[in-house]
């Protein structure tokens, strides 16, 4: 009986035992159906990509061809694989893809580019390995053209200016940049191909104009060539008739007088820079061009902790090449389009009727605080300031008048 029970229990073991290697067979080798650009293909369950692939000599489809930088064909299958999708993802040429581009500084160099042929070192996902869904939807395109592996020398495209427009105020619209040109030297065939400009230059552009308030008549007081020790009486009359004015500094004035610096900021003045030593700036070279503009930023920002991007030129000498050279360390160039002619010292009564006879909507008046005796503008001053008052004046800083322009 036991016996009997054991042999009933060993055919079941091998009834199960055939079942399921039945049954594994069969999801083997059942046939499936994939399409294949559009096209259905019945395989058996186990086909991987690579057979279906090798079975169809890659449908037609073939790997891409290795050019020379100047386009000539260095290998016909040395470019990028056959390109397969399953089911809408691309698989095995991930790195055939890269673009020949070379990102890096325009600084005139040479650099070596690996191309976009990522040439013998190119590891595609084993398509042996990438098993067939049922219903996989599959695509087999041409492999990609690759360029040889390059060095690429860079030389710089310098930009230009243009200044438009007339008026008082002179105003950054775009700083310049440089552009880049480039030749592409390939390391197999040794071909150098000019590739012309690949990055346009940009001009520095700027804007010119006179604001023209509308709402009310107004003028802005400007002092150049301080501080001074003449600056701290200027600063109380203003004070005295509350009165708002811009102070163009010369850099070694405030690293001189760095409490009027403090003073003109605490009291609402604005401060601007007027230069570091107040040369002719026609008649500087670039690099002392700039130095002079930097230093007298960097001392009023020393001496008032004011970052100001605002700069009047000495004699109002700053042209195109002006702004060539400095766009990236200045916003703004103001002039001035009422002068009292102080620096004559004509007497205060002269420089008060320049000031009051010439004034109009939106002037800028020009006065000094330093660079010389400027007692006659000490003097001159109150009577200024109530005189364009009983015109109906209002006093406004160069960044007010520049903000109500129109308005
Ligand atoms: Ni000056």
């Amino acid at each position: 009986m036991a016996r009997i029970l054991l042999i009933i229990l060993l055919v079941l073991v091998v009834v199960l035992a055939l079942t399921g290697v039945g049954m594994w067979g069969y999801n083997q080798f059942r046939p499936i159906t994939v399409s294949v650009n559009g096209a259905e293909q019945r395989v058996s369950a186990n086909t991987s990509l690579g057979k279906l692939a090798a079975d169809h000599d890659d449908f037609g489809a073939k790997p891409g061809k290795l050019l020379s930088v100047s386009g000539k064909v260095l290998k016909r299958d040395g470019g990028g694989p056959v390109r397969y999708t399953l089911n809408g993802k691309g698989i095995g040429d991930a790195d055939a893809a890269k673009d020949a581009g070379a990102a890096g500084s325009a600084k005139s160099a040479t650099t070596s580019n690996k191309g976009s042929a990522a040439y013998g070192t190119n590891a595609p996902i084993d398509l042996n390995k990438v098993k067939l869904p049922e219903n996989a939807k599959i695509t087999v395109k041409d492999g990609k053209n690759l360029t040889e592996q390059h060095d690429v020398r860079r030389t710089m495209v310098p930009f230009g200016v243009s200044v438009n427009g007339h008026g008082v105020i002179q105003k950054l619209v775009q700083r310049g940049k440089q552009g880049v040109k480039e030749v592409w030297i390939g390391k197999i065939s040794g071909e150098q191909v000019d590739k012309g400009v690949v990055k346009e230059p940009k001009n520095v552009i700027v804007d010119t104009f006179s604001p023209k308030p509308v709402t009310h008549k107004v003028v802005a007081l400007t002092f150049d060539d301080g501080p001074s020790q003449y600056s701290g009486p200027i600063l109380d009359i203003l004070k005295e008739k509350g009165v708002k004015a811009t102070f163009f500094d010369v850099g070694n004035g405030a690293a001189a007088w760095p409490q009027f610096e403090q003073r003109m900021v605490a009291e609402g003045h604005q401060v601007a820079s007027h230069s570091y030593s107040h040369p002719d700036m026609f008649k500087l070279n670039p690099d002392q061009l700039r130095d002079n503009i930097t230093q007298g930023l960097a001392n009023i920002k020393a001496a008032s902790g004011v970052t100001t991007k605002m700069l009047r030129a000495p004699y109002g000498n700053f042209g195109p090449n002006q702004w060539l050279q400095t766009s990236d360390l200045i916003d703004y160039n103001v002039i001035w389009t009422v002068d009292t002619e102080d620096w004559k010292k004509p007497g205060a009564p002269a420089i008060a009727n320049a000031a009051l006879s010439k004034a109009y909507n939106g002037a800028v008046i020009l006065m000094h605080d330093g660079g010389g005796d400027r007692s006659e503008d000490i003097a001159a001053l109150p009577g200024i300031i109530d005189g364009l008052k009983g015109q109906g004046y209002e006093f406004v800083t160069i960044d007010q008048l520049m903000a109500m322009n129109g308005k």
